[in-house]
């Protein structure tokens, strides 16, 4: 066979595979939303205590949140989750309408297939498209180059840019990265790129060492991404080989991150993920630290079994619990909600006296 065609054969082969594995993970992260979770976000070992005097007017109450200059109408939004195949993008017009309707921000899932192959572009443009007016985080790997960030961030016209890191789903997938110097393209692309840009986990959390490796990059904000949602190693683990004994419990749960991060005196603004589905959740981690909360798994689940009316009434729920909890605070707004006192318990305490 002449080489040129051997060559386009391979090509097209690699991208079909790519795509496959991209629609493998919504598949396979809605079949395990609920199975995945070996143990919880580390937020239902947290209680509020509630104001019985709170001296306010539910009326006076503002649930919105600031972040990079920006006005954001809702502390949540959607996490980063997909695009590049039909379905794919099929989800994210889903989502991005879901957003529109919503007056909340959105991020799409990483670009890096669209960087490759440009005629798969139209999907994520397509989201800026809908969400004409809406805040957009770009998505990327660690890996990808400055240019390419670029490229990313123009394909949608976006406002922010993530960076995701993943270091265990990676060595969870036999044809996932196995090199992982990331930090200084981290810093580079931070101090290139005239957006804010945030570094992400994706569901395994982080450690006070990676807080002070951050805080002395050019990055905008973290999003600690804890666990106790969508859980990569357990995905990968059923994509690829059912019988290893991977990495399924490690990593630091979501309200472990965000103490980490206090616990370092991160100077970065904070975004929390990581098993979202209840306003109390979200809440919680405002206190911790949080300016803005996200979440992925729980919209896709609702989204694929129930329907984009169904997410629109859990977020429409989220809004008006969020201002019944705020209220039982007696916090006007986000920034009072810091004052609110909490009473730790179980694992999470033994965490905090541990690493305080
Ligand atoms: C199907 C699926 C695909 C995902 N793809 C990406 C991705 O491309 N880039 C990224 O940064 N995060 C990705 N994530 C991770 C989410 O953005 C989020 O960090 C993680 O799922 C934890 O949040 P959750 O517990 O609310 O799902 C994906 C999540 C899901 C469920």
């Amino acid at each position: 066979m002449p080489t040129k065609i051997k060559k386009n054969i391979d090509s097209i082969s690699e991208k079909v595979k790519y795509q496959h594995r991209k629609d493998e993970h919504l598949s396979l992260a809605q079949k395990y939303w609920h199975d995945g979770r070996l143990s919880g976000n580390g937020l239902e070992n947290i209680r509020l205590i509630p104001n019985t005097l709170p001296e306010i007017s539910m009326s006076e109450v503002d649930i919105s949140s600031q972040l990079f200059d920006h006005h954001f109408e809702k502390p949540f939004y959607i996490e980063a989750m997909t695009g590049g195949t039909p379905r794919g993008d099929k989800i994210n017009a889903q989502l991005a309408e879901i957003a529109k309707n919503q007056h909340i921000a959105m991020a799409v899932g990483s670009q890096s297939i669209a960087l490759k192959y440009p005629e798969l572009e139209a999907g994520f443009t397509k989201v800026r498209e809908i969400h004409k007016n809406g805040f957009l985080f770009a998505n990327i790997g660690a890996n990808i180059g400055v240019e390419e960030a670029k490229r990313a961030v123009d394909m949608i016209d976006a406002d922010a840019l993530e960076i995701h890191v993943n270091v265990i789903q990676e060595i969870g997938m036999p044809d996932g990265d196995k090199d992982f110097y990331w930090l200084d393209n981290i810093n580079e692309i931070a101090s290139l790129i005239d957006l804010p840009v945030i570094v992400k986990e994706v569901g395994f959390g982080m450690s006070q060492r990676t807080f002070k490796l951050l805080e002395e990059t050019a990055v905008s904000g973290i999003n600690v991404g804890g666990s106790g949602g969508t859980n990569f190693a357990w995905i990968e683990k059923h994509r690829t080989n059912p019988f290893s004994l991977f990495l399924d419990e490690q990593g630091l749960s979501l309200a472990e991150s965000l103490i980490e991060a206090e616990y370092s005196h991160s100077s970065k603004k904070l975004i929390a993920t990581g098993g979202i589905q209840y306003a109390d959740q979200i809440v919680k981690s405002q206190i911790l630290g949080a300016s803005l909360v996200s979440s992925a798994g729980d919209i896709l689940f609702n989204l694929v079994e129930n329907g984009a009316d169904y997410v629109e009434l859990i977020l429409d729920g989220w809004s008006s619990d969020l201002k019944r909890f705020y209220t039982l605070l007696g916090a006007k707004k986000w920034s009072d909600l810091r004052n609110s006192e909490l009473i730790y318990s179980g694992q999470l305490l033994d965490f905090i006296n541990q690493r305080k």
